[in-house]
């Protein structure tokens, strides 16, 4: 296994990512969210960059939810934000989601071989899955950022992951995968405070949303793989 890593999704516009296996990160709040959302419910997401593409595709299918957020709150006019404890009981069966940072990785990461989604919340279950299934492939990290930037708490989790990974199999690490992997080594006992302390922690607390810090940094609350299935351009519970 090759491990590769992407800090921000303005960095995946440089790299060739269709012969990769590449796993996006958006522990605040994106894939954490969606991820909490399939583990609890029968339904599958549709991810889009743009909200008039949303809209669009809501006019196409009613009963589908919009969801996602904008500076952390919901779009005017969507049915649901971005907080995980908004996804834990749903009764449409399809969710178009669009969020700041996290839907413009998964635009581009979506062209990888395959695409996984991942937060500290799933994060062993999805290390464990590389390594049975993805040892002779090449990964990549793909780390939102926020606003074209590096953010700690996507480093973070993918750090994590590459500890776990490291644990089981010898991979061969690019220097970005070994910076997250001592970050994440350096923090590991106060990951919450790190956290919480971020540029976006800091944002989300100031704007109430304290509890999702916490929520989304549970190490390995729920055994769920999301995978983005290219046949029906959706991401889906494995
Ligand atoms: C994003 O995609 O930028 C986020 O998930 C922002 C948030 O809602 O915290």
């Amino acid at each position: 296994m090759k491990i590769d890593l992407a800090f921000t999704y303005e960095a995946l516009k440089s790299l060739t990512l269709n012969t990769k296996v590449i796993v996006t990160i958006d522990v605040l709040r994106a894939t954490t969210t969606m991820t909490t959302a399939l583990y609890h419910n029968d339904l599958s997401i549709i991810p889009v960059r743009e909200i008039e593409k949303a809209v669009e595709l809501k006019r196409d299918d009613p009963n589908s939810l919009l969801c996602g957020e904008r500076n952390g709150e919901i779009i005017p006019g969507f049915d649901k934000g971005n907080s995980p404890f908004e996804y834990q009981d749903i009764t449409s069966s399809n969710l178009i989601f669009s969020s700041t940072n996290g839907s413009q990785t998964i635009e581009k990461a979506k062209q990888g071989k395959t695409m996984y989604l991942a937060a500290i919340i799933n994060a062993k279950t999805v290390a464990n899955h590389l390594v049975k299934n993805h040892q002779d492939d090449e990964i990549l990290f793909a780390c939102s950022g926020k606003l074209g930037k590096s953010c700690i708490e996507d480093t973070i989790c993918a750090g994590y992951l590459i500890s776990m990974i490291q644990e089981q199999i010898n991979p061969d690490l690019d220097d970005s995968s070994t910076i997250a992997r001592d970050f994440y080594q350096l923090n590991q006992n106060n990951i919450f405070e790190k956290i919480a302390n971020s540029e976006h922690g800091k944002y989300l607390a100031d704007s109430g949303y304290v509890e999702d810090i916490k929520y989304c940094t549970q190490k390995d609350l729920l055994d769920i793989i999301a995978v983005y299935d290219k046949t029906k351009s959706k991401i889906i519970k494995l």
